[in-house]
């Protein structure tokens, strides 16, 4: 059957529209129209295609995925695929710079291309007459595996190049990968759906761009960035890696936007170190940084070792993951009582510091983990955060594995431990316990709360452990000979740590109330409750309704201060640390009279537009109360779809009720 032109028309049109918005979405993350739209267009051309017998290895159809493959084929590259020398340090960076200095026999400083070292899997793509022709794995270097069924499904990587016309063969290589949101998403849907989580977003990528089924590679949502060109035939190439990144660029290709050009090695070496720096916010998992000389003249006249090229080198960062042994485990008492069990770790260097113990937070984790003492784990420590223990290596087997299991009675003090909520486990004995005595002293002398300069762990604990000191406020009847009587501490010592301790006494309320350490009040929400309040009796008195009016303040929050105020011995500590002369300046809270001030806002059912904690915090700022019940003395009711009891009483009432739109047009107007 002939196909019209008219056909044969539509399919080119629609190809160009799907591959456009294809860009606008998986490249530049700026889509056009609905996802829906974009699966009617392809839909459409899908059954032109078959109807027609219209198929084309360049089409957007393509990219779903196809048939199972029984094996893969072997591909061998014309040109090795090589590997790069490594360096960890300044020096050794140095080194390199000096030795290709020799080589060229030039003092001259280079021009280096420095780029991110992404943490993925080397692949080649073979352009014929600008159309995607096959993509293999990097293999050995000289044999690799075809997967170009599986990298059609790669949207950011283009079927057909942008301006590249008949006679032009173009091998480019760069690194495949899963974005860490990519892999986050993932496992979200992974664990909704009760199927096996992914290790890592490396191993996802590989296991995705080996399969050889191309639909299960294109649930895996994998990226590419370009790094260097193989074959090029037919279309003249700029003479510097920098400007061959360009017009990659242009032909659609995906290339690295946290590349930079730097003069001299001193200038990559600082932006290795940014680089460093940046990793944790990056999307993406890298292992180091890459630099390369920029001039492909010079590249070529330095040419290449067995396995690598003279001309660049990769300076590695510290991995963020490592295996090691579990010791034991322990378990802590905190400031509140909570249990905690923490892992003794065989020492590892891991992210840049030595871990020998981390955190498991709670029993749950431990199950989750499925971890007992003596296995084998992969602990993470990326940028600052905390290092933790990943995962088991299910496959190093543990010869005396010892099953974790919470003890019954506190470690510090032999009392009842208790459950407290879903996963939380808590020593009955509250402040009676040493260890919770210790780490409430420890908190209220950090630096962040009174900040006593020389009171560090160590010291609180000895002097719990000697009876020197009891509750927070006996911190202020300590005698210089109590300090200099203790082991390691001398008159000096003593006299500076009792002078520190005076000039705590001059503080300000927020670090304070921070310091007396009550439940869920961290630094921030001690101020926002001094901001609100303005002194310690308003906020000692306040009841959890007036505590909620407090920005950030829900209900267990005020639960905790409540509870902890209405305490007699917490009163009774209060008293004491005033007396003994713990001064703050006095906080002024704005009088000035807000456009809400003295109305009561009742949110109920639904709200569409904004988080219900946005609404209140937005209330609040204006003036307003926000109430969780309707009296005659509301103000009024904003009411969401679903509302029910919260408006039948308004009604009732004569309350005024407003709709969640008329409540931003009010909020717009009172200009918050
Ligand atoms: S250039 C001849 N640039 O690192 C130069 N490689 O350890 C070949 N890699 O096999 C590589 N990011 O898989 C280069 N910006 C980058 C890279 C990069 C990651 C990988 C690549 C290579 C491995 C070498």
């Amino acid at each position: 059957m002939a196909v019209s032109d008219k056909i044969k028309r539509e399919v080119t049109k629609l190809r160009q529209q799907l591959e456009h918005h294809n860009r606008l979405y998986h490249s530049l993350d700026s889509p056009e129209i609905p996802d829906a739209d974009f699966d009617t267009l392809l839909a459409r051309l899908q059954f032109l295609e078959s109807e027609y017998k219209l198929e084309s290895p360049d089409s957007p159809t393509q990219r779903v995925g196809s048939e199972a493959l029984s094996q893969f084929s072997q591909v061998t590259h014309k040109q090795a695929m090589l590997s790069l020398d490594k360096v960890f340090n300044e020096g050794d960076l140095q080194a390199f710079e000096a030795r290709i200095g020799k080589r060229l026999d030039t003092e001259d400083k280079f021009e280096y291309s420095c780029e991110p070292k992404i943490d993925g899997i080397a692949v080649s793509l073979l352009y014929r007459d600008g159309v995607l022709e096959r993509a293999a794995t990097r293999g050995d270097g000289v044999t690799g595996e075809d997967i170009t069924h599986n990298v059609r499904t790669i949207h950011s990587i283009p079927l057909r190049l942008r301006n590249v016309g008949a006679g032009s063969l173009i091998e480019v290589r760069g690194e495949i990968f899963l974005s860490k949101p990519g892999f986050k998403r993932l496992n979200e849907m992974a664990e909704v759906a009760g199927s096996k989580v992914f290790v890592n977003p490396r191993n996802t990528a590989a296991g995705a761009v080996r399969q050889l089924d191309s639909r299960k590679s294109a649930k895996i949502p994998l990226q590419m960035f370009c790094y260097s060109v193989g074959i090029v035939e037919g279309v003249a190439l700029p003479a510097k890696l920098s400007e061959i990144f360009k017009t990659l660029d242009q032909w659609g290709l995906p290339v690295n936007p946290d590349r930079d050009v730097k003069t001299g090695i001193k200038s990559c070496l600082q932006y290795c170190l940014k680089l460093l720096k940046k990793r944790s916010s990056l999307t993406y998992e890298i292992d180091g940084a890459v630099i390369k000389v920029n001039n492909l003249t010079l590249q070529k006249e330095l040419g290449n070792n067995a396995r690598s090229p003279r001309w660049a080198m990769a300076y590695k960062f510290p991995a963020e993951e490592k295996t090691t042994t579990v010791i034991e485990v322990e378990f802590q008492v905190g400031r509140t009582g909570t249990i905690t069990p923490v892992a003794r770790l065989e020492p590892v260097f891991v992210g840049g510091v030595t871990v020998s113990n981390t955190t498991l937070h709670n029993m749950d984790e431990i199950k989750r983990l499925g971890l007992r003492v003596g296995d084998t784990v992969v602990v993470r420590r990326a940028g600052d955060v905390i290092p933790k223990i990943v995962r088991v290596v299910s496959s190093i087997t543990n010869k005396h594995p010892k099953v974790i299991r919470l003890p019954k009675n506190c470690p510090a003090c032999r009392s009842v431990i208790e459950k407290d909520g879903e996963v939380l486990y808590r020593c009955s004995a509250g402040i009676i316990c040493p260890a919770q005595r210790k780490e409430a002293i420890k908190h209220f002398s950090s630096r962040s709360a009174m900040d006593i300069d020389g009171l560090g762990d160590k010291l609180v604990e000895l002097m719990v452990d000697e009876g020197v000191i009891e509750s927070v406020a006996d911190v202020y009847a300590i005698k210089a000979e109590q300090i200099s009587a203790l082991e390691r501490m001398g008159d000096k010592s003593a006299a500076n740590l009792i002078k520190a301790i005076e000039k705590s006494k001059q503080t300000t309320l927020p670090r304070f109330l921070f310091g007396l350490g009550i439940r869920e009040v961290g630094e921030a929400t001690a101020l926002q409750l001094v901001n609100y309040f303005g002194d310690l009796d308003k906020i000692i008195s306040a009841d959890t309704d007036s505590l909620e009016q407090v920005p950030d303040v829900g209900p267990v929050v005020a639960q905790h201060v409540s509870v902890f105020f209405n305490n007699d011995e917490n009163l009774t500590l209060l008293r004491r640390l005033q007396e003994y002369g713990i001064i703050w300046p006095k906080v002024e809270v704005s009088d000035n009279v807000k456009p809400l001030n003295k109305q009561i806002y009742v949110l109920t059912g639904t709200l569409e537009l904004m988080p219900r904690s946005e609404a209140k915090s937005r209330l609040i700022a204006l003036g307003a109360k926000v109430a969780g019940s309707v009296s005659k003395n509301t103000s009024c009711v904003v009411a969401g779809p679903g509302a029910g009891s919260k408006l039948s009483k308004a009604e009732e009432l004569g309350v005024k009720v407003i709709n969640e739109k008329d409540f931003l047009a009010l909020l717009n107007e009172l200009n918050n």
